[in-house]
């Protein structure tokens, strides 16, 4: 199944319990939360005691995404923050290996992620320890941007490594993504699909989940 996964970047902070009931009750159970320090992307986010907070008031999945320069300091406090998935950046891990085993070995899925100037190719020798591969559609650092058309074929080319190696691991993407763009994703070979502004930007953030989850599973039977 393609999951819809809210962004909770593009929702309004101060009142975080209602955006993500919002958002449940549309049929949301995997939440993305994006990590900036500054210093990786020109932004900064949320921490670790926002990431405890929503822990508190979801059983929702919890989609780390760390955009920072220091995942292998900052990935275990995440992970006893809540988190029970988090993602780093192939641009920002020295020892990739490492760190996605140091990620499972204290429970939580591994993810990397590949900004949009990063080739598949540079994965060849990792994804058979990754849990999921995360594709930016979008350059790190803010929401409501444009999604990059080329990172569809980044999709294909992953769903097409690991069907010809017969590799279990899941495929994201995330930015630019809303109605418009989710069957093309979905039928690309996509798994999860992350969208901020189109979900909470819109008047009805439940009716928009559901609506793009719509689209994803009409896509998913194209598919097979
Ligand atoms: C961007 C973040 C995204 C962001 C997506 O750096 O990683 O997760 O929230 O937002 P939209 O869906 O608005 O492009
Ligand atoms: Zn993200």
């Amino acid at each position: 199944m393609a999951r819809i996964a809210p962004s909770l970047l593009a929702a309004d902070f101060a009142r975080l319990a209602d955006e993500i009931a919002k958002v449940e009750r549309g049929g949301a159970g995997l939440l993305h939360l994006d990590v900036m320090d500054g210093h990786f992307v020109p932004n900064l986010t949320m921490g670790p005691p926002l990431v405890k907070s929503v822990r508190n008031v979801t059983t929702s999945v919890l989609d780390v995404h760390l955009m920072i320069t220091d995942p292998d300091t900052y990935a275990p406090v995440f992970i006893d923050a809540g988190a029970d998935m988090v993602s780093v950046h192939y641009e920002a891990a020295t020892h990739l290996d490492r760190t996605l085993h140091m990620i499972q070995d204290r429970g939580a899925k591994a993810g990397v992620v590949l900004n949009p100037a990063t080739p598949v190719a540079v994965l060849e020798d990792i994804l058979d320890v990754a849990d999921y591969v995360l594709v930016m559609s979008v350059n790190p650092g803010f929401g409501g941007q444009k999604f990059i058309p080329n990172s569809l074929k980044k999709i294909r080319q992953l769903d097409a490594l690991r069907r010809e190696r017969g590799l279990g691991f899941k495929i994201e993407i995330d930015g630019g993504v809303g109605p418009d763009n989710v069957e093309a994703i979905v039928q690309a070979g996509c798994d999860w699909l992350v969208a901020g502004s189109s979900v909470f930007g819109s008047a009805d953030a439940a009716h928009a989940v559901t609506a793009m989850q719509q689209l994803a599973d009409g896509a998913l039977l194209l598919r097979a």
